[in-house]
């Protein structure tokens, strides 16, 4: 029979109407002889009644958790109702069943509320999808990506597919590289993300290009990471960086009023890149609270406390955080665990000051005198009950630990809340970082990005100097994309990789085929990607990215559902030349 509505429409304005309707069974319970079935689907539950002298009865008694069914009956009020679920009004008293197919028991409880370990979810990974919180997941990132769609394919861009086999793409992570059989002991890489065929796609004149695109990258993966994973991958000609964070804000916002219904009317602040480490310690600062970081490095240098005054004598610096209204939450040994926390990030220790009954207190308060004292509570802002943390090392290790222990303890003490979304352009990246270890500069984004016009001299004398026209679209403390306006002479595209330390040989096996494109009439260019998955999980809250990818890989990279990656054959493997170590 045709079903007539789905499990989570019919109301009370329903009652009287004869109904069909299939699904699974998520409950069944037996009250002596009255059975009910709460029958799920995609949109809902439906409770299905049968009474005890019901011809029906008999049948039911076969009845198990996840069987299918499909049920024939009338809409009836309930007679105790259930506000909990939009359907909790009515009941089907059930006239006809049919059985459409067993279930085996199942190895995870089927619902929103699951014990079940991460484990067995993947393993039974179609199971772990029947929940109705990872239906819903599936909706909103359907939702995301027609919205997406909608606002780009309405302001003229073309969506375009680019390969899968092709060749290594500097995003700096490890490749998947696949054998080729027919070209023995060659290798296709998968693609890290479309950039260069993007920006080819701007010289061949499309103007207007977007792509919801797998990626691919080997790298160490986190709870906001997959192994592959989905951009939202953006490119344009004659834009400038002003136009391209234009059309990227509008769509976001087009996003959340159309998943959330959320309409954001600021525009998204912009803060550099250089104020977001200074003040947050970080490159995708949270700004949903405060508690910023200060730099005190002045007004320690005229203390007596011989940590801050040898690292600074040795370039280092020393900031401080202010938390406010926590002096009496932090004993001391929860200040010795947030001690072990920062010294994850390299800092050696974690000294502290208190604010208590209107003035400071602490180890280290006899290194400062009391003007000194006066100049701190000023540049802090301290008030009654906060305490103030320090972290003193070199620039990068006092801005990562600090950075991090702000999102910490703004974590442990609840500073925030999902609901805000705190949309900030991070701009004016530097183009390059120079790495003691390496001895040599990399990109802080990719090489194909664009030096400021007014840097480019820098490019000669300080390279690690000079900014790019570069952004990225950071929320509640995580990074959803990132782009820059493009190189588009060869001149400056071989300067930087002559920057970047990559000879002429590599940079014409590597990328030959781009730097011959640039001699064509290359337009100027510029887009951005951002994560589709982390975009989902920033719509329905959650902090695990395989809550949002349908089979997702674990932390070590494999699909426990299919056992991949997996051994091959040995025949398969001389077929592509190839023989392994282990
Ligand atoms: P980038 O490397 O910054 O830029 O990536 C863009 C966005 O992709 C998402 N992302 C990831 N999501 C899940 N798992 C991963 N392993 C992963 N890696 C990246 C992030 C990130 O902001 N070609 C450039 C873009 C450009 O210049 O246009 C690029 O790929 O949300």
């Amino acid at each position: 029979m045709k079903r007539t509505h789905n499990n989570g429409e019919l109301r009370s304005s329903d009652i009287n109407k004869t109904v069909t309707l299939k699904g699974w069974v998520a409950k069944k319970r037996d009250l002596g002889g009255l059975v009910f079935i709460d029958l799920r689907d995609k949109e809902g539950i439906t409770q299905l009644a049968f009474n005890p002298d019901s011809p029906l009865y008999k049948k039911t008694l076969e009845i198990k958790n996840e069987y299918v069914l499909e049920v024939t009956g009338n809409v009836i009020e309930r007679s105790s109702k259930n506000k909990k679920i939009p359907t909790g009004e009515i009941e089907v008293e059930v006239k006809e069943l049919e059985i459409l197919n067993t279930a085996a028991l199942t190895p995870m409880i089927i619902a929103d509320e699951t014990d079940a370990l991460e484990e067995t979810r993947l393993k039974y990974r179609y199971l772990d999808l029947r929940r109705p919180v990872m239906q819903n997941n599936f909706v909103v990132r359907h939702k995301t990506a027609q919205a997406v769609r909608e606002y780009l394919n309405n302001d003229n861009f073309l969506e375009f597919e680019t390969p899968i086999l092709t060749k290594s793409t500097p995003e700096g992570a490890r490749d998947y590289l696949v054998p080729s059989r027919i070209n023995g002991g060659e290798f296709y890489a998968l693609p890290q993300s479309p950039q260069i065929f993007k920006q080819l796609l701007m010289i061949s004149g499309f103007e207007k290009y977007y792509q919801i695109a797998k990626c691919f990258r080997d790298e160490d993966l986190r709870a906001d990471r997959q192994p592959e994973f989905t951009q939202i991958d953006i490119e344009t000609s004659f834009m400038d960086q002003e136009e391209i964070l234009n059309i990227s804000e509008g769509m976001i916002k087009h996003v959340m009023k159309s998943v959330k219904g959320i309409e954001l009317k600021e525009d998204f602040p912009r803060i550099t890149y250089a104020y977001a480490m200074d003040k947050y310690g970080v490159d995708k600062p949270d700004t949903r609270f405060e508690m910023l970081l200060t730099n005190i490095t002045d007004i320690a240098s005229q203390s007596s406390f011989g940590v801050f005054t040898s690292n600074i004598e040795n370039g280092g610096i020393v900031k401080a955080i202010n938390v406010k209204n926590a002096a009496s939450d932090f004993s001391r040994k929860k200040i010795d665990k947030l001690t072990d926390f920062v010294k994850k990030y390299r800092a050696k220790g974690l000294p502290f000051l208190k604010f208590v009954n209107n003035e400071f207190a602490g180890s280290i308060l006899k290194f400062f005198t009391p003007e000194l004292l006066v100049s701190l509570k000023e540049a802090l802002n301290v008030e009654e009950n906060d305490l103030i943390l320090f972290g003193s090392d070199k620039t990068e290790v006092v801005n990562q630990s600090l950075g991090q222990l702000r999102n910490h303890i703004a974590k442990t003490l609840e500073l925030y809340s999902n609901d805000d979304y705190d949309f900030v352009w991070v701009v004016d990246w530097p183009m390059f970082e120079f790495r003691e270890e390496q001895q040599r500069y990399y990109s802080l984004h990719h090489p194909f990005t664009r030096v400021k016009d007014e840097d480019l001299e820098l490019l000669n004398e300080a390279p690690e100097k000079a900014l790019a026209y570069c952004y990225d679209l950071v929320v509640q403390g995580q990074e959803l994309g990132g782009g820059s306006v493009r190189i588009h002479k060869t001149d400056l595209q071989n300067k930087v990789f002559d920057i970047l330390g990559i000879s002429k040989e590599e940079q014409q096996e590597k990328f030959g085929f781009l730097l011959d494109a640039l001699k064509y009439g290359t337009p100027p260019h510029a887009g951005i990607a951002f994560g589709l998955d982390r975009l989902v999980m920033l719509l329905v809250h959650t902090e695990n990215i395989r809550d949002v990818v349908a089979f997702p890989k674990t932390n070590s990279a494999q699909c426990v559902m299919t056992s991949a990656p997996s051994k091959v054959a040995d025949e398969q493997l001389e077929e592509l030349s190839i023989k392994t170590l282990i």
